[in-house]
C-alpha cells in the first residue's frame, strides 16, 4: 500500500449478473460499515444492462459503480457498442478499460485502449486502465517490457491522479487461482509507478491509484496489499459474492 493513497477495491463482474443478483450489490453495501469506509473505496462494475439499476440501489452507500468497457466513438451508427456518455448517464464513476479479455478476444490495441481512456475521460469517468502479461510472456523474462509498453501506448497524457487507476493484472492469473509472487508484484507496480511519472508527471503518478488484478481472494488478499505501490485491487469472480469482496476490501483496510 501507499500510505498518502486512500485505496480503492473494484469488483469486475464481467458477463455475470442478472436483476435478481443485485442483490450482491446491496448486501456489500450492507457490509460497507463505517470502519471500512473510513479505510477504502468501493465500485461495482456490473454488465451495462444492470448499470442503472445497480446504482440506483446503492444510493447512499458511498459505493461507486462502473462501465467494463466502453465505445471509442461518442455517438452514432455502431450498433451493440455502449458510448461512455451513456455509462456515465447510467450512473457509472468508472470504466474499465483495456482488461485482458478485451485485448485478446478482441483484438483490441493500445491505441484503441487509450482512445478508450480518452472517451471515458471526456464523459468524466475515470479509466480503470488494464495491463498486463501472458505466462508466455512471464517466462521469456518480457514481462516488464511488456507491461511498459502496454502503459505507454495506453496511458493518455496530462492526466491528475484522481482522472487515472492502473490495473495490472497478469494474464495467467486471471480466473487460474494462480498469483505472481510479492516481490514479483513489487517490482512491477515500482516499474509502472515510474513510467506514469513520465506519462502524466512526477506529481500525477505518485497519487494515481495502482490496482492488482487476477485471482485475488480473501486468502491472499493482505499479502497482496501489503506490496509497496499496490493501492487496492481489481476483482474478477470474488466479487460476485459479497462476503468475499468484503473481505477483500478489509484486507485493504
Ligand atoms: P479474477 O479476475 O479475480 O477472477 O481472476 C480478475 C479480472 O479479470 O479483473
Amino acid at each position: 500500500m501507499t500510505r498518502s493513497i486512500r485505496p480503492l477495491v473494484a469488483g469486475n463482474w464481467k458477463m455475470n449478473g442478472l436483476k435478481a443478483d443485485l442483490a450482491i450489490a446491496t448486501e456489500v453495501a450492507r457490509g460497507y460499515d463505517a470502519s471500512l469506509k473510513a479505510a477504502v473505496d468501493l465500485a461495482i462494475c456490473p454488465p451495462s444492462t444492470l448499470l442503472f439499476t445497480a446504482t440506483a440501489a446503492l444510493i447512499g452507500s458511498r459505493i461507486a459503480t462502473g462501465g467494463q468497457d466502453c465505445s471509442v466513438q461518442p455517438a452514432g451508427a455502431f450498433t451493440g457498442e455502449v458510448s461512455a456518455a451513456m455509462l456515465a448517464d447510467a450512473g457509472a464513476s468508472f470504466c474499465i478499460v483495456g482488461h485482458s479479455e478485451r485485448r485478446t478476444l478482441h483484438g483490441e490495441d493500445n491505441a484503441t485502449i487509450r482512445a478508450k481512456a480518452e472517451a471515458a475521460r471526456k464523459a468524466l469517468l475515470v479509466p480503470i486502465i488494464c495491463v498486463g502479461e501472458t505466462q508466455g510472456e512471464r517466462e521469456a523474462g518480457k514481462a516488464l517490457a511488456v507491461v511498459r509498453r502496454q502503459l505507454k501506448g495506453s496511458v493518455p497524457e496530462g492526466l491528475d491522479a484522481a482522472s487515472l487507476v492502473i490495473a495490472y493484472e497478469p494474464v495467467w492469473a486471471i480466473g487460474t487461482g494462480l498469483t505472481p509472487t510479492a516481490a514479483d508484484v513489487a517490482e512491477m507496480h515500482a516499474a509502472i509507478r515510474s513510467d506514469l511519472a513520465r506519462i502524466v508527471g512526477k506529481n500525477a503518478a505518485a497519487g494515481v491509484r495502482l490496482l492488482y488484478g487476477g485471482s485475488v481472494k480473501p486468502s491472499n488478499a493482505a499479502e497482496l496489499m501489503n506490496v509497496a505501490n499496490v493501492d487496492g485491487a481489481l476483482v474478477g469472480g470474488a466479487s460476485l459474492k459479497a462476503e468475499e469482496f468484503l473481505a477483500i476490501a478489509r484486507a485493504c483496510a
